[in-house]
């Protein structure tokens, strides 16, 4: 299949060098233009000033064409007449998605996690060269929302939870990306920090939240990554949809931040005509809104003005002709499809990525003289997630697996045995050994049969009881009660009553499960789905109310199978005998549901379990963001967190676990202890549900205090704050100080190495401002360095805090402002390690 797909798409770029020679020839763009050439044709002039002239040569059917993407969904159209080319894009952040196998780099999360500006502009110059290398004109990524909750399902995406941390990593992936003459696509603007029913949820937000939080990281990518296209989010703020944003797109993009690339919807996410006059640019992926009947229709009656329709292909035209797309091809032949330069970047990243959260009693390293035995346990040792889940998942090139990786690291010397998980026991709940109707009592589910209404008839609704939830159909053997011919729905109800006190693995396939009482920020009528994780606790003899439904076609197949089972015993032999044992847990989010903040429960056993068997046990947990580890966190000495570190994370980790790299990563979001303690859980999934659309809707009513600022105004403890990590040698600071430099400052520090490893730290600069006319954060990152030195040597190193570091965005005067004052400028290798602190005051 992938070498059909392949072979498919290299034909591609050959026809398409052909034609652009012939192209070329007769157009005589492969010479200078001559004086009599058009001026579009000029390779000379400016992109603005070629624009300008292939504008006055495009109709208007041409015009509207170049406002959408093509019917393939992932390209723009070539209008040949006048050499305009078809661009092709690609997701995502980690790869080359659409012209997979390409090289699997580290998520975005892990990118962050590195705090590396040079890394991370070695990452966006590999996916630049890996996209050349296939034809690819534009990038649909980097994703820079901040992580308002651990729970997000496209926290993998993007760069943690704080503005600054992320707009310095994603300007320098987008410098990264753009220097290879790719464009990088900024997404998803803006406030896209739930994928929560993601296609309708209105955000309400204050001013001040939205531009000294949710912005920023845009805000830098434009102006100092120079960004060349947007994607808009799909949901609303402020009631608005953001692809109709006139605040969004012309006001602060096109205004404020004098934007002059072009704006894209996310995929289907153009909802109105008025989308265009309020700066949406291209709807993407094919025309469903900007189509010519309705582009025709609103020049008419007035609702789209010529000059608005300019304007967008302007824009267009001016950043594919400043990536010189007109004038040569895009692919890169020489290029190999699998290189080694991307497959070392992608092995750098990943190291740079791992985080050491604990590290009790030297653990780690592992001595490969002195271990003999090593017992790994865990399905992600060997199934292990170098990718989150939807667009932005990129398998990559021979994925190494965390146990092959250990293998590797270990030498001949040592034996890894792996354990894995038991066999899964029978489950249990579709032959109802649980399952009880809702009077507790009648052993059994009922299951509820609509048929949906049509013109010609009504619902119809029938009762059956039934054994379990274990059902398949197809056209000769129909569910019950849905005859052939209508679509419908099954909805199976009931209590389980567990027949002893124990912990049960859920099994399910198919349909919106709702089991137990949903938390109570999850309001009446949502979510659709909800089970605690995937495992129970439960009681004997305690009713746990349970449902699951699921939609019914006309024809055709379908299936639905749900089970509880209890956890299996573990087999603890190998880590009892072992000198170590490593634990490889964690939980796959992805696209378009959010995620659990628990380890799935079978998970959480096995830590406990091997933990009391084996006292050096090291648990590898892999997740987009921080789950629920307070539970079992003190049972382990060691603790590393991956944020899926692509094609070479098994290779990283074993080098890491074994000391051939010391680990450098830090977290790029606070780790929670208890969800609860994260001011914006109380916020989600929605607050409330606008009348009449039904539409949800959620307040950021947390504002400024998201992540560590939350933290630090309730004075509660995280599990892992933000910017925590470890290492295997000690760093010491030194000698802070801050002096003034134009209208902002610079602070300097001296950091040692006084371990006995070469080791990599991470210098953060957070500035406060106490007597502050407005509240604001505690402390807030302004500035960070990532440092590499030998065991013994000393630095001097210098971070430049600019007069924005001081400054907070006024909403009255719609400006950044500093106020005259005394600020606190605090040194630090987290936020809750804070080592120096100075003062600084500005008149
Ligand atoms: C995602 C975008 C992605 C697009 C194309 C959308 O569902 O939100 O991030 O680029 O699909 O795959």
């Amino acid at each position: 299949m992938k070498m059909m797909f392949r072979s498919q798409f290299l034909s591609f770029p050959r026809n398409f060098v052909l034609a652009l020679l012939v192209l070329a020839f007769s157009s005589g763009w492969a010479q200078e233009a001559s004086s009599s050439a058009p001026v579009y044709q000029d390779k000379t002039a400016s992109p603005e000033k070629r624009a300008d002239d292939l504008l006055s040569r495009l109709t208007q059917d041409e015009k509207i064409d170049l406002l959408s993407g093509d019917k393939d969904g992932f390209s723009t159209k070539a209008i040949d007449r006048l050499g305009v080319p078809k661009l092709l894009m690609s997701d995502g952040p980690q790869g080359v998605r659409n012209y997979e196998p390409s090289c699997g780099l580290p998520s975005g999360a892990a990118l962050a996690a590195t705090w590396d500006v040079e890394l991370a502009q070695s990452y966006g110059k590999t996916i630049g060269l890996e996209a050349r290398a296939r034809g690819v004109h534009i990038m649909l990524g980097p994703g820079m929302n901040i992580c308002r909750v651990p729970v997000c399902g496209r926290n993998f995406e993007y760069y943690g939870e704080d503005p600054f941390l992320a707009g310095e990593i994603a300007s320098h992936d987008v410098q990264g990306i753009q220097s290879q003459e790719v464009i990088a696509t900024i997404k998803h603007f803006a406030c896209n920090n739930e994928e929560w029913d993601r296609e309708s949820v209105d955000v309400m937000v204050d001013d001040r939240a939205l531009h000294e939080i949710y912005l920023p990281a845009f805000h830098r990518c434009v102006e100092e990554g120079g960004a060349r296209a947007v994607m808009c989010a799909y949901n609303r703020l402020g009631g608005v949809w953001c692809a109709d944003s006139d605040l969004l797109e012309n006001q602060i993009l096109k205004g404020q931040w004098s934007f002059t690339g072009f704006i894209m919807s996310d995929w289907c996410a153009t909802h109105d005509l008025s989308n265009l006059p309020h700066g949406l640019d291209l709807e993407m992926p094919r025309a469903q809104v900007f189509t010519p009947e309705n582009i025709k229709a609103g020049l008419a009656n007035g609702q789209v003005k010529p000059a608005e329709i300019d304007n967008a292909v302007r824009r267009f035209l001016i950043a594919s002709l400043a990536m010189h797309f007109f004038d040569r091809p895009q692919q890169r032949p020489e290029l190999p499809l699998d290189s080694p330069d991307s497959s070392r970047v992608a092995l750098d990243v990943a190291r740079s990525a791992i985080v050491l959260l604990k590290n009790e009693k030297e653990a780690l390293p592992l001595d490969r003289t002195r271990v003999r035995t090593i017992a790994v346990y865990g399905r992600f040792a060997v199934q292990t997630p170098t990718h989150g889940r939807g667009s932005g998942a990129v398998a990559g090139f021979n994925p190494v697996s965390y146990l092959d990786g250990i293998r590797a690291a270990a030498g001949p010397q040592v034996k890894v045995q792996y354990v894995g998980m038991p066999a899964p026991a029978p489950a249990i709940f579709q032959t109802c050994a649980c399952a009880y109707l809702e009077d507790g009592k009648t052993p059994g589910l009922q299951l509820n049969s609509d048929i949906a209404p049509t013109n010609m008839d009504k619902e119809a609704h029938s009762q059956t009881i039934q054994t379990g939830v274990n059902l398949s159909w197809d056209d000769a053997h129909r569910p019950p009660g849905i005859p052939l011919g209508r679509e419908g729905s099954l909805e199976w109800k009931g209590v389980l009553i567990a027949p002893a006190d124990g912990n049960w693995e859920l099994v399910q396939d198919g349909g919106n499960i709702k089991i137990g009482t949903p938390p109570p920020q999850y309001h009446d009528g949502h979510p659709e789905q909800w089970y605690p994780g995937d495992g129970l606790r439960l009681k004997k003899g305690e009713p746990v109310p349970f449902s699951v439904s699921i939609g019914v076609d006309a024809g055709g197949t379908g299936a639905i199978h749900v089970g509880l089972r209890p956890i299996p015993a573990f087999n603890l032999t190998a880590a009892r005998q072992a000198d170590a044992a490593i634990v490889c847990v964690g939980r796959v989010s992805g696209e378009g549901n959010d995620s659990f903040f628990e380890e799935p429960l079978v998970e959480q056993e096995l830590i406990k379990a091997v933990a009391a068997a084996n006292p050096r046990t090291i648990v590898v947990n892999t997740s987009g963001a921080g789950l629920e580890m307070a539970s079992w966190v003190d049972r382990v000495p060691a603790l590393l967190h991956m944020s899926f570190l692509g094609q070479a994370a098994g290779t990283a980790l074993g080098e890491v676990i074994f000391g051939d790299i010391n680990p450098s990563g830090h977290l790029s979001q606070t780790f929670d202890r208890d969800l609860n303690d994260n001011l914006a859980m109380a916020h989600y999934p929605i607050d409330e549900v606008e009348q009449p659309s039904g539409l949800p809707r959620i307040h950021y009513a947390e504002g400024l205090f998201v992540g560590y600022r939350g933290y630090d105004k309730t004075g509660n403890a995280p599990l892992f704050p933000f910017g925590h990590g470890l290492s295997y040698t000690h760093f010491t600071y030194a000698h802070l100080q801050v002096v003034k430099k134009n209208d902002g400052a610079t602070a300097s520090l001296q950091v040692t190495n006084d371990g006995g490893r070469a080791g990599a730290e991470v210098v953060q600069i957070y500035v406060g401002e106490p007597g502050a006319s407005v509240e604001r954060p505690l402390r807030e990152l302004k500035g960070f360095a990532k440092v590499n030195l030998q065991p013994g040597e000393s630095r001097q190193v210098e971070i430049d805090l600019p007069r924005e570091s001081f400054a907070y965005w006024n909403p009255i005067q719609k400006q950044w402002t500093v106020d005259p004052g005394r600020f606190v400028i605090e040194a630090g290798a987290s936020e809750r390690d804070i080592r120096l602190t100075t003062g600084l005051s500005f008149n």
